[in-house]
């Protein structure tokens, strides 16, 4: 039926998975943005919700924090519950002066310290992209609300607390943002076919220090979720 760590039936999810990294949050998402919402997976508290966004089925799952985690959920909705679309809505920290809190970034590739590609025996190394369709959309609804979203490379870290130090020489390439799961998701979707877009919220600021209130990760959140479920409407109608 289910998988080591989804409970769900197969069929239990929408075509179109939103994924944060917190469980708390895909519950927050799944009652205060979708109608009809039923809890479809609650394996380790990793919450999966199904229901339907202005008449879309849409579904949404936690990832939990890093690779090896996000690693897991999306290779089991790409390959055992025929998810074609893993949109990830999270949060990063700024590399780029350019940067302000409250920005919403799209990561058209993602720069790595993580190993998670030398699974797939390539000679050489990887580059983990976003999907164009998934990336033009979502860029297309952003628009539409009157937002020009910054669109570049995030940079997949495995290491929270870095004891290097080193983290800003990413920024010398021209890399964004930091956060850790992104790199994992792209190269599933390569690996399966399918696509992955992520999404995220400028929480902090390696540049200045600075941190979102609370209060403010809410207003910002809320803009995101509407790009990413805005995509997911117009995914069902390709
Ligand atoms: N580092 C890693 N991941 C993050 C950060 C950060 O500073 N901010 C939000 N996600």
């Amino acid at each position: 039926m289910g998988t080591p760590h989804n409970e769900a039936p197969q069929g239990a999810f929408a075509k179109t998975v939103l994924m944060p990294g917190d469980p708390l949050r895909a519950k927050f998402i799944a009652e205060t943005f979708l109608t009809d919402a039923r809890l479809v997976n609650n394996v380790r508290g990793v919450q999966g919700y199904t229901g339907t966004y202005q008449g879309t089925p849409v579904s949404v799952m936690a990832s939990g924090m890093g690779m090896p985690s996000i690693g897991i959920y999306s290779h089991e909705l790409f390959h055992f519950y025929d998810v074609d679309n893993i949109i990830r809505v999270g949060s990063a920290g700024a590399i780029s002066p350019k940067l302000k809190l409250r920005d919403v970034v799209m990561a058209q590739g993602a720069c790595t310290d993580s190993d998670y590609a030398h699974q797939f025996g390539l000679p050489g190394t990887f580059a983990p992209i976003a999907d164009f369709t998934l990336l033009e959309t979502a860029v297309a609804v952003a628009r539409r609300m009157g937002v020009e979203p910054p669109v570049g490379s995030l940079l997949s870290s495995d290491v929270f607390y870095n004891k290097a130090g080193n983290t800003m020489d990413w920024g010398k390439m021209g890399v964004l943002a930091i956060e850790m799961e992104t790199a994992a998701l792209y190269c599933n979707a390569a690996e399966a076919g399918k696509r992955a877009l992520t999404i995220c919220t400028i929480s902090d600021s390696l540049v200045t220090g600075e941190e979102l209130p609370p209060a403010d990760r809410q207003t910002s959140f809320t803009q995101m979720m509407e790009i990413a479920l805005g995509v997911a409407v117009e995914m069902a109608k390709k």
